[in-house]
């Protein structure tokens, strides 16, 4: 077991109609003039929008928008979120949507915080940040777990570099999360939110160094639970419990929790996904799933006791002759569980055919972007990456 930091500050606000709160809450976190950030038509088709609007209204909060974040979220738009934060003096950012429109809150929030400085320095990493501007949460989606988490990613549409930054002064400082606002996802989106939270979960499982009991049961028991809930979603998209169940998944996945006293975790199935949303945009989510069973069949023999774990306590499978097949059938069941939600175990099933020349490069990007090397299950440089990456596309 490692030492560990675990700092959650973000206040929860769960349950139906919790959005209604919205007005005071920005009053507690002291917010006097608000830019609401919001993404492309679902705030706007579900009323969600409107209803806020009003709240804020009719507790005198000045407030201005800034929709049409996508997802994979743009360095544009948050140069356009910071224009129009300068101009209307605001002190307070309000994200309503899912991790996309959270992240570009946060991007927004540091650049007015530090007004001459560059943004995008932060997700180059060549600075840190010093201060950022509060940022609170109405979450639509239960996915990516940026409503509790300290990262952010944004996408140089120039470049089509997709990169992250971190720090704690940008974990939101409240979250409303309100099952019912995700009952209106289209299912792909269901079904990647569902897989992107197990993968954070999973990031932090898959390690060859430290790990706890307590935090491996809590683990095992948040991974099973989004697989028993995404299955009864795929068949009942409107059920309250299991919305409820998989929305409290998303926030714990990534908040921390799932990684205490572990190595820090592995993260190269997210590192690689990142240049595949980059360079092709794809549903993060369904990328991860795309490239995780080549990642797994990749790595799995120097990872070998968590991954027969892993078979045995979250896939149930039987044990194999050995572990080794054991390990290969918690795989295996793993990429049955992707296709019955709807998901991708490769590429193709992805809807991208990169050349070979494309892999190269997303290889390089990847290797730039994390330092040389990534991962704990199987450290990973360039040519594993290749490896990685062809497998996935079945070259
Ligand atoms: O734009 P709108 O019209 O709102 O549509 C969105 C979008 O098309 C739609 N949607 C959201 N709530 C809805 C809804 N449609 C109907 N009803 C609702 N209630 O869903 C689509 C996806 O939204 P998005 O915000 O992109 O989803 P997600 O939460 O999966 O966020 C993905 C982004 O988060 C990043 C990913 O890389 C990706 O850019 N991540 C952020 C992390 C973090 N900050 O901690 C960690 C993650 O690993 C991840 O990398
Ligand atoms: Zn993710």
């Amino acid at each position: 077991m490692f030492n560990f930091n675990y700092y959650t500050p973000t206040k929860i606000i769960f349950g139906r109609e919790t959005e209604n709160q919205v007005g005071e809450l920005i009053k507690e976190f002291g917010g006097k003039r608000v830019l609401i950030h919001y993404g492309g038509k679902s705030a706007i088709r579900s009323g969600l929008l409107a209803r806020v609007k009003k709240i804020l209204d009719d507790v005198g909060i000045f407030h201005v928008e800034v929709g049409g974040v996508v997802p994979n979220p743009q360095l544009g738009k948050v140069r356009e979120g910071v224009a129009s934060g300068n101009l209307n003096q605001i002190d307070f950012i309000l994200a309503v949507g899912g991790g996309s429109v959270i992240d570009s809150a946060k991007a927004i929030a540091y650049a007015l915080a530090e007004p001459n400085k560059d943004v995008w320095e932060l997700y180059q990493h060549t600075r840190q940040a010093n201060a950022c501007l509060p940022v609170g949460v109405i979450l639509t989606i239960s996915a990516a777990g940026s409503e509790m988490s300290r990262s952010s990613v944004i996408t140089n549409e120039d470049t089509k570099e997709k990169r992250s930054y971190g720090s704690d002064m940008a974990r939101p400082k409240f979250a409303i999360m309100n099952p019912e606002l995700t009952m209106t996802l289209p299912d792909y989106q269901t079904a990647s939110g569902c897989t992107d939270i197990m993968m954070h979960t999973m990031e932090r499982y898959f390690t060859n160094g430290g790990n706890m009991e307590l935090t491996d049961a809590v683990a095992e028991g948040l991974l099973k639970t989004v697989i028993k809930n995404a299955e009864i979603l795929r068949d009942d998209p409107k059920n309250y419990k299991a919305r409820a169940e998989v929305m409290w998944a998303s926030s714990l996945a990534h908040n921390g929790l799932t990684g205490c006293g572990s190595d820090g975790g592995d993260f190269a199935t997210h590192m690689l996904e990142h240049e595949v949303g980059g360079m092709f945009n794809v549903t993060h989510g369904a990328g991860l799933a795309a490239i995780w069973s080549s990642w797994a069949r990749y790595v799995y023999k120097n990872c070998l006791p968590r991954f027969v774990k892993f078979a045995v306590n979250v896939m149930e499978v039987s044990p194999g002759k050995n572990d080794e097949e054991t390990a290969l059938k918690g795989i295996s069941a793993m990429e049955d569980f992707y296709r019955r939600i709807g998901m991708p175990t490769n590429f193709k099933e992805l809807g991208i055919e990169p050349t070979e020349e494309q892999i190269s490069e997303m290889a390089g990007k990847c290797v730039a972007a994390v330092g040389g090397k990534i991962g704990s299950a199987k450290v990973l440089y360039e040519d594993d990456m290749v490896q990685v990456y062809r497998a996935a596309a079945g070259l």
